[in-house]
């Protein structure tokens, strides 16, 4: 076993939160707190389009497209969603690359951002497979981090905005990094980063040379006003990626759909790199939705995301109001989009995180992720996710329920 083992590259260096996540999942939850996945439905207009394409035009969907992506495809996409739900102009077939799904795209942009001996700076807390991919086949990229919670679950680019620049200003200028990464609305926090503050951060990059990369996958999912930064793009700041995905918005999950937007030699180089490791992205899917896109106007897609913001607004509330009945004093955060509700378990009678959500999966069946997968300041944390449950709200309430007797029942579980 162990000389299989050194015959393979060190792929994946820090796989231990994706493990816990795995482990808490096999448990066979009845309540599932733990998924990233939204369980609204996908347009009914687009599974129409899809059922089209599959009856009328099945042998052009199942051939390769061009590692680009079919360019009529991204012609549409940009026209209809781009420019006009978003307001963002000038992006035009070179600067845009259409990929499986943002994780293999986000892969892909390390992959040709960073070079060995670079650093990389992320969020504490993060999406967890930043930092495995920014690490993985080999890369020897150093993994900076910045705070973005404080103690009682402030989120500090909008609560202590000015002194978070100040302490992002001194780690680029200390550790220079070759690339800023964050997600808005965000993976755990559930936050929406303010616009003063993300501009700000574009500038700051700029100014050091670093790549500023927003991965907008929960794009539509805003519970307050929209933020100014979604129409921004490259033509505004040149060292702007943005990172794009059909998995959240459009409830495409497993169809594997995704895009990025950047410079023409950002989406040259990731091009390249596709080209040798993915080949095409999904034909298919691109048709569906190139059709789908073709028959909407920006006001009925706005209509599909506002319908859906208001059912994951409404569902937050549920979340959070049962946490509120169920625990005295709970220390949440409370999401202004996204899919997650952070609260903070430390105090009550467990080891860790890990030991807790490994302790509620097997005791009562509920799947909660254990925050420290997500960063050192999620330590003694977890994120509650109500995305799988958009649709049976009336659940969250016996979730919360088994979450607050295991936590008051505490003495004993790790023995
Ligand atoms: C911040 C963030 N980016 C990307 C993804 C993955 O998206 P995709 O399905 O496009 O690979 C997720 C999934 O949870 C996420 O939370």
């Amino acid at each position: 076993v162990i000389w299989w083992s050194k015959m393979m590259m060190p792929l994946l260096k820090k796989p231990e939160g994706n493990n816990a996540i795995r482990a808490i999942m096999s448990a066979r939850p009845e309540i599932n707190f733990g998924g990233g996945w939204g369980n609204h439905q996908a347009p009914e207009k687009l599974r129409a389009c899809f059922e089209e394409v599959v009856r009328n035009d099945f042998h052009a969907a199942s051939r390769y497209s061009k590692t680009k992506g079919n360019e009529r495809f991204l012609e549409v996409l940009v026209d209809r969603l781009e420019d006009g739900v978003y307001g963002r102009k000038g992006i035009g077939l070179e600067n845009i690359i259409s990929g499986n799904g943002s994780t293999e795209l986000t892969a892909g942009l390390f992959k040709i951002l960073l070079q060995k001996g670079d650093s990389v700076l992320f969020s504490d807390p993060c999406y967890l497979n930043y930092p495995t991919q920014a690490t993985m086949e080999g890369q020897e990229v150093k993994v900076q981090r910045i705070p973005i919670l404080d103690e009682g679950l402030n989120f500090l680019p909008r609560t202590g905005s000015e002194a978070f620049l100040a302490d992002f200003e001194q780690i680029i200028e200390s550790t220079a990094p070759r690339a800023v990464v964050i997600a808005t609305p965000d993976n755990p926090t559930s936050q929406v980063w303010p616009s003063e503050v993300v501009e700000k951060m574009c500038q700051i990059t700029l100014k050091h040379r670093a790549w500023m990369v927003l991965d907008l996958s929960y794009r539509s999912i805003h519970f307050g006003e929209r933020p100014e930064y979604y129409g921004l793009n490259f033509r505004n700041y040149e060292n702007l990626i943005t990172i794009h995905s059909f998995s959240k918005d459009f409830s495409l999950l497993g169809l594997r759909a995704a895009y990025v937007i950047a410079r023409e030699d950002v989406i040259e180089q990731l091009e390249h790199l596709e080209g040798a490791r993915n080949l095409s992205p999904n034909t298919l899917v691109q048709m569906a939705l190139l059709k789908f896109f073709e028959g909407s106007t920006p006001e009925e897609i706005e209509g599909y995301f506002e319908e859906n913001r208001q059912k994951y607004l409404k569902t937050s509330q549920v979340m959070t109001g049962a946490l509120r009945v169920a625990l005295p004093n709970p220390t949440l955060l409370v999401p202004t989009g996204g899919f997650y509700v952070i609260l903070k378990i430390a105090g009550y009678d467990f080891r860790n995180d890990v030991e807790f959500a490994a302790a509620l999966a097997e005791r009562e069946k509920t799947a909660v992720v254990p925050g420290s997968a997500f960063g050192k300041v999620l330590d003694g944390s977890l994120r509650l996710s109500y995305a799988p449950l958009v649709e049976q709200p009336e659940m969250i309430e016996e979730g919360v329920v088994r979450l607050a007797r295991t936590l008051k029942n505490g003495v004993g579980f790790h023995e």
